[in-house]
């Protein structure tokens, strides 16, 4: 793993529901005030102060930005090229409109000068409030007592609030407050990094107008380029038992209203300011300004209090069904409260909005939605609040048209999604790692699929889904060739994948995978509605034009889908060409050169196996029941050490995968570096915003991570596991109506059906079935289902028998053969045994040869098997089966011999076996744990509720390997890693299997 996991003190200090920073410091403000922005999903407020900042050059962002509005202008290519990106979108710093400045007898308040006598900010995730404590001193000794408390109202898209209330200490005298709305601002200008933001350099947002009218005034703006009409309003409210006089002036681009107080000390001053922003995205120009004022005198008449009370009732209702409760880790309590929180802080819920990759707390790539909204974030909201799921889903269709006309640039049919964009059109200037990622398209459509196995909304896909669908599935459909040299296989050529270290390439597994996944649903969908909606369904293809022929194309594409696959590895490569790279030097590349894209031109990082994210891993994530968990294993175990994670993309989805493959510590470290990614800083660049996918990727590790939550066709499925250094975990998943409770502790797992019609799901392997208001507790701690038996050496000397008969070939083709020797084939395949038998003679064969070679050894074998009969079994062996059997244990073979079912026949003892993994349909041997893990599957069982009984390193190596207990039968020096060895069979008893696993 190339994590350097930062081993340092908690930036914040730990608490459950609140991110606390007890002092003040320049060098972190940067940080300090993306952690502390406040959101409602449409105005976003970077944590600056209210009464403005003076410290140091570059240590502030002033940041106040509005979902789904931005400014673009022309990218400048060097060079350019027929259908590039032609324009850039970037979110706009708007209106400051969090001015407060207070006078204290005529001298500001200013954290640079007087003195800072206490500070505490919280960010209270429970009330969804920021409040800044302060006692200040001026120049000449007065102090005041200060509170500041700060919310954008969740339930108010258009509305935030800011209460300031100040109190004199220790004396009495003139207290001023301003309170003001400043047009002029612009956006933070960086080089270098493309992850941070690439803006305008001077002023783009133009001030127009000015209105003024007793405590209310308001700015009105517009973009100079995309020309959109922007109201900033506000209104303000003074509660003082102190006689006050107001005046309002509106200097340069500027409204003010200045309220001067004649304080006395102990009597709290308190300034409500009610702030509306309204654009011309949602509604016609010259509505803004009176609605601004409809927001902001509701909200008046409603006041702070009430407000606030909203906003707590919403975040309860939210908590409700979002909460993640961690047992036992209260870091970890804390952050994936506050990764949580920020996400819907950050979600457009609008349907014409999104989420950004740094949400709306910071400039960080633009303010662009990404797949990482389908990918990371999405399931997130759809398992807890399926209505902020269709909104996403909606703003996808609102931009459909555009993706539309972008396939047309592109040269394509049907609809291609923009890589990065906020208005729809493709914006991203570096087309190998942008729009060549045609997965987005996938990626949108496996997010529709999800929702409507979620939440059965017919209305949405009638409505919208429908149209997506088709038109996106129209796109691979034409995108892809039957190549011959493929064996006619639908290829889907020049394609950059998920992980962006690799670019251009031939079939993307990642993208075959999905686009076959889509190609499939949108056929299967397209038979739905003609069966049971055909109205719906012949105004939909009325409509886009839609031809049975294309119907059928899309199965026809997705049956013969070409999937990459290596032989000889057993795994699937990224590409076509992926292994034939050299591999990434990893042992000379320091420390200070990751991430290797500030360090390394592209070209050199392509060249080379190396990934920045997870991609294939991902594909067996996603599209987990496609692949065998001996496969995912294989293909985890391959890509891992050649990861750098240098995308906060990427630790999450290796931590869900390595939970289900039983890779418990390695699942745990990967969490933690997500769950605390911005908390903690670990990719130093919080500055410019959070990761909302990494922070949604904290829900995905934990819920289908260690929970193993899964759905497949519409049904549940959990497989919990838990780190050892928690006591447990909690949340609950909304779906079909209904709310799951899962309650994950150390030794059992607790499902309540909350609400909703009864519902079953699947726990392991069992089937759960939930009524209303009950729940079902299952033990988690490991309990013999079943044994597993090798069958050569273990249930019959047979492995005497291979022995004999590979002598006998070795003597005749005159190679050198033991029985030393022979243990290294004990497990082995049969044709595998035969290479390793000719490696050590000079013999040069083909294939064929081989062949019949391995034939005449399995003639010789089959003679000596031929007079085998149930007195052939190894002692204590029959006794055992019965046991089992008696006691509800479940038994399975997994035998590398393709002439296992028929020794057994002979043995008289097929009938004991529930399941035989059948040799001859296994990719890899032993000691790859494929043969085992297969058994199981069969079985049904968990594989850590497994016992496999082995005489041969190979297999107690596959054993081990598929999280089983491994017993070893005979030799102690080539079984030692086994659990439990005995010498002979007669040992093997039932009670004592029983007790091992114990
Ligand atoms: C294993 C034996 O069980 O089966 C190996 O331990 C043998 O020695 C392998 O090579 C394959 O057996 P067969 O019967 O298919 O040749
Ligand atoms: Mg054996």
């Amino acid at each position: 793993m190339k994590i350097k996991a930062k081993d340092r003190k908690p930036i914040y200090p730990y608490d459950e529901w609140k991110i606390v920073e007890e002092s003040f410091d320049v060098e972190t403000n940067l940080r300090d005030e993306t952690i502390f922005a406040v959101g409602n999903g449409y105005i976003g407020m970077r944590g600056n102060f209210e009464e403005g900042y003076n410290g140091p050059d570059n240590s502030s962002v002033n940041g106040t930005y509005l979902n789904g509005f931005y400014e673009s202008k022309p990218i400048v290519y060097g060079e350019e090229a027929y259908g590039y990106a032609e324009k850039s979108q970037t979110m706009l710093n708007v209106t400051d409109s969090k001015i407060i400045q207070l006078y204290v007898d005529g001298e500001p308040l200013d954290l640079f000068s007087g003195k800072l006598i206490s500070y505490r900010r919280t960010l209270d995730m429970k009330e969804g409030v920021l409040t800044r404590d302060m006692t200040w001193e001026s120049g000449t000794g007065k102090q005041v007592r200060i509170r500041i408390q700060r919310f954008a109202c969740l339930a108010r898209k258009h509305l935030a609030v800011i209460s300031y209330e100040v109190t004199a200490l220790n004396f009495d005298g003139e207290i001023v407050l301003v309170s003001a709305l400043n047009g002029e601002v612009r956006n933070q200008v960086t080089m270098g990094d493309p992850r941070a933001g690439a803006a305008f350099a001077g002023q783009v947002l133009i001030t127009e107008g000015k209105d003024q009218d007793g405590t209310f005034a308001a700015l009105r703006q517009r973009t100079k380029n995309t020309r959109f009409a922007l109201v900033c309003g506000m209104e303000n409210q003074l509660e003082t038992e102190n006689t006050f006089r107001m005046e309002a002036d509106a200097p340069e681009q500027m409204v003010r209203v200045k309220y001067t107080v004649t304080a006395h000390r102990e009597r709290t001053i308190r300034l409500t300011k009610y702030i509306s922003y309204h654009t011309s995205r949602d509604y016609p120009e010259e509505q803004l300004l009176a609605l601004s004022k409809e927001t902001l005198s509701e909200a008046r008449q409603q006041g702070f209090d009430r407000l606030r009370e909203e906003q707590r009732q919403f975040l309860k209702d939210f908590w409700s069904r979002s909460d993640v409760e961690i047992k036992g880790d209260l870091a970890l309590q804390q952050s994936i409260r506050f990764n949580v929180f920020h996400l819907l802080q950050s979600v457009g819920r609008d349907g014409k909005t999104n989420i950004g990759a740094k949400g709306i707390t910071g400039e960080g790539y633009e303010g662009h939605y990404f797949w990482d909204t389908e990918t990371y974030i999405f399931p997130f909201f759809l398992y807890t609040n399926p209505a902020i799921g269709r909104q996403l889903l909606t703003y996808r269709y609102s931009i459909l048209d555009k993706a539309k006309e972008r396939a047309r640039v592109m040269s394509q049919k049907g609809a291609l999604y923009a890589w990065r964009t906020i208005g729809g059109e493709e914006t991203s200037a570096y087309y190998p790692a942008g729009t060549a990622q045609y997965h987005i398209n996938a990626d949108i459509i496996y997010a529709l699929k999800k929702y409507m196995h979620a939440t059965e909304d017919l209305d949405f896909f009638i409505e919208a889904g429908a149209e997506m669908l088709f038109e996106t599935a129209r796109l691979w459909a034409d995108l892809g060739d039957y190549i011959p040299r493929k064996g006619n296989r639908f290829c889907i050529n020049e394609v950059t994948g998920p992980d962006e270290y690799t670019a251009l390439v031939n079939n993307n597994l990642f993208t075959n995978m999905m686009a076959k996944d889509h190609l499939e649903f949108a056929y299967r969908m397209a038979q739905f509605l003609k069966e049971k909606h055909g109205q719906a369904f012949q105004s939909i293809a009325g409509k886009i034009g839609l031809q049975e022929s294309e119907i059928a194309e899309w199965k026809r594409a997705a049956e013969h889908m070409y999937i990459p696959y290596d032989e000889e590895l057993g795994i699937h490569p990224q590409d076509d060409s992926f292994l034939d790279r050299a591999v990434w030097n990893f042992e000379n590349t320091p420390p200070d050169k990751y991430p290797l894209l500030l360090h390394y031109h592209p070209l050199v990082i392509y060249r080379r196996q190396v990934l920045k994210q997870a991609d294939v891993v991902l594909a067996l994530f996603l599209q987990g029941d496609r692949f065998t968990t001996a496969e995912k294993k294989r293909n985890y175990d391959y890509y891992e050490p050649i990861t750098t994670h240098d995308s906060s993309l990427s630790p999450c989805i290796y931590s869900i995968l390595a939970a289900e493959l039983g890779y418990i510590d390695k699942a745990y470290n990967y969490f933690m570096y997500t769950a605390r990614m911005d908390l903690d800083d670990i990719h130093d660049n919080v500055k410019d915003g959070i990761h909302t996918a990494s922070m949604a990727g904290t829900w995905l590790s934990i819920v289908h991570g260690f929970a193993g939550f899964r759905e497949y066709q519409g049904e549940l499925s959990f497989h919990p596991v838990v780190p050892e250094k928690w006591e447990g975990y909690r949340f609950k998943i909304t779906f079909k109506g209904r709310v799951i409770d899962i309650d994950v502790t150390r030794d059992a797992v607790t499902y309540t059906l909350l609400s909703g019609q009864p519902v079953t799901l699947q726990h392991f392997r069992e089937e759960v079935s939930l009524a209303p208001g009950k729940s079902q507790t299952r033990s988690l701690k490991p309990k013999l289902e079943a044994v597993i038996f090798d069958l050569d050496g273990v249930i019959t000397d047979t492995a005497e028998y291979h022995y004999q008969a590979w002598k006998q070939l070795a003597d005749e083709i005159g190679v050198p053969f033991d029985r030393e020797f022979n243990e290294q084939l004990k497990g082995i395949g049969r044709l595998e045994s035969l290479e390793l038998i000719l490696s050590r003679g000079e013999l040069q064969l083909t294939e064929a040869e081989k062949i019949a070679l391995a034939d005449r050894k399995n003639e010789n074998y089959k003679q000596l098997i031929e007079s085998i009969s149930p007195d052939d079994l190894l002692p204590g062996i029959l006794t055992l089966l019965k046991q089992l059997r008696e006691n509800g244990v479940k038994i399975g073979l997994a035998s590398a011999s393709k002439n296992a079912p028929a020794v057994l026949e002979k043995l008289g003892i097929t009938q004991y076996f529930d399941a035989i993994a059948d040799a001859s349909k296994i990719k890899k041997g032993k000691p790859d744990p494929e043969i085992f893990l297969t058994a199981a599957d069969l079985l049904g069982v968990p594989y850590r509720n497994c016992i496999g009984i082995e005489d041969a390193e190979a297999g107690i190596a596959a054993i081990k390997e598929a999280q089983m207990t491994a017993v070893g039968v005979g030799n102690r020096e080539t079984l030692k890693h086994a659990d439990w060895i005995v010498d002979t069979t007669v040992e093997l008893t039932f009670e004592r299997l029983v007790e091992i696993k114990g």
